[in-house]
């Protein structure tokens, strides 16, 4: 009769005899010869006695479909109150294609019970680091790699003191040590302690060690009458979170590209109390620099006084006069692509107050002016570190066309950004834009005129120009999502 080798069968059923071996405390040889007895006895057990976790494979992802990639999520649900948030987060996962194998530690069961969580999850359930049934062949280590992602939610202070310092006394905490996977952790606990020094440290270290985090959020705690930062976040929020790590990276056209944006009005000083304006909002500007960052430039903004909140992972330097502005331009060389759209006062006042001027009998006091650097100008005629496009904008009221080809050569920049800012059009501080780029290229000039757009969609636009310019990449429409 012909003798079986084990190590010769498929992974597949290598594995499921292993564990259902394991499960029935018999060799692997032997369960071979009661499962043969029994099929010919006719009264096999079903083939999956409990169900697995997957044997680390090296085969191709399977093709994914659908907005969202389908993935798999090793969740970890921690010991708090929020826990029951955890079986609709197990549902809106699963919603979107995303596969879930869940661990409990042993608080998290004095909140949910596995039974739930593995009715929810259609999956085993995983409490235990060292259950013989998964655990004779390292089944924390697969429940570390075999996913795309670990979510921790809730993520007690506990877990996370614990993950900051490397502990692995639990299969929460092993899985966590042994994953190299990304890692989502959904804070929730009492405010005094999200704000206790040690979880603050807590936290800084697990973010520095590439651990992301969402939430928590402020609000009403469980404990009667407490309130405060501590919230889990909700599970649509988690869903969301998750959605954005396990997305495939996205093209970045102006990945290490270093861009410099002026943006804004400056204010020129009379005295401490006045000075000279003009209606920018900085609006244009604001939305150059974040659709540049979106496409994974670093971007340095050196903005006048707006009322605008900083774009998110921009570097910003705050400026009042056309002076700083050209100081911190200056400083932030050098750069590989530089566009001002800032309106710079082109005049300041000479004898600037050091006191509040006074009204006095003699009338009016005479303010005498004197013209400001042109930034765009001093940029681009720079020999050593010129950005390599210079871009300027124009803002005109009349001869739109003409009076800015004029500029781009006069100063000598590369492309112009030609708008009409007379009152009818509403730009100046509007959210629409009706703009021409004026380009030149060995001597060649050449208008090109986009139709009315937003703020944001012409930024959109001249980031793509100047995207296919520089690096000869396109801009996919993913790559101006927020880069995470
Ligand atoms: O000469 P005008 O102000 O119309 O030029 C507009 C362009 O020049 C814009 O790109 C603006 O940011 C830039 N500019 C500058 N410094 C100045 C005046 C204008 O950078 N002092």
């Amino acid at each position: 009769m012909a003798s079986l080798t084990i190590r010769k069968l498929d992974e597949g059923i290598k594995t499921y005899l292993r564990l259902r071996s394991a499960k029935n405390r018999r060799s692997v040889e032997e369960e071979v010869r009661v499962i043969l007895g029994e099929l010919i006895e006719g009264r096999e057990e079903p083939l999956t006695p409990f169900s697995a976790p997957p044997a680390a494979s090296t085969a191709p992802t399977p093709q994914r479909t659908g907005a969202v990639p389908e993935a798999s999520v090793t969740l970890i649900i921690g010991g708090g109150i929020a826990a029951y948030k955890s079986l609709d987060l197990i549902r809106r996962l699963k919603e979107r294609r995303i596969e879930v194998r869940c661990v409990l530690t042993t608080a998290a069961q004095q909140f949910v019970t596995p039974l739930a969580v593995s009715a929810l999850s259609h999956e085993r359930v995983y409490t235990d680091l060292f259950d013989p049934q998964s655990e004779f062949d390292a089944g924390h280590i697969r429940l570390a790699r075999d996913c795309d992602m670990i979510v921790v939610a809730p993520a007690t202070a506990d877990l996370m003191a614990k993950m900051a310092n490397g502990h692995a006394d639990d299969l929460a905490s092993a899985i966590l040590l042994a994953t190299n996977r990304k890692i989502l952790l959904a804070p929730a606990m009492n405010p005094l302690m999200w704000n206790n020094a040690a979880t603050r440290r807590n936290v800084a270290q697990l973010q520095r060690d590439g651990v992301v985090l969402v939430g928590p959020n402020s609000g009403e705690m469980a404990e009667a009458g407490e309130a405060g930062t501590g919230r889990m976040s909700e599970a649509i929020e988690i869903t969301a979170a998750a959605e954005r790590l396990l997305r495939p990276p996205v093209p970045r056209p102006l990945a290490g590209k270093r861009v410099l944006i002026t943006a804004g009005p400056t204010h020129e000083p009379i005295d401490p109390v006045r000075y000279i304006a003009n209606r920018s909002s900085g609006k244009q500007g604001f939305a150059i620099a974040a659709a540049a960052q979106a496409a994974g430039a670093e971007v340095i903004l050196v903005s006048g006084p707006v009322d605008l909140n900083d774009p998110a992972g921009v570097t910003v330097k705050h400026v009042e006069s056309a002076r700083q502005m050209l100081e911190q331009v200056q400083a932030s060389l050098p750069a590989d692509i530089a566009i001002f759209a800032a309106a710079v006062a082109d005049w300041r006042v000479v004898n600037e107050g050091e006191q509040k001027l006074k009204k006095s009998s003699a009338g009016m006091p005479p303010l005498q002016l004197v013209e400001n650097p042109d930034i765009l100008a001093t940029i681009s005629k720079l020999t050593d570190k010129r950005p390599g496009l210079v871009i300027g904008f124009a803002a005109e009221t009349e001869h739109l066309v003409d009076n800015a080809k004029s500029k781009l050569v006069r100063k000598g920049c590369d492309w112009i950004v030609a708008n009409d800012v007379s009152p009818a059009t509403g730009v100046m501080g509007g959210d629409r834009n009706t703009v021409h780029l004026i380009t030149r290229k060995d001597g060649e000039i050449a208008v090109d005129s986009w139709p009315v757009m937003t703020k944001e969609q012409v930024a959109i636009e001249l980031v793509a120009h100047v995207a296919k310019s520089v690096t000869g990449k396109s801009l996919d429409d993913k790559a101006l999502e927020p880069a995470s």
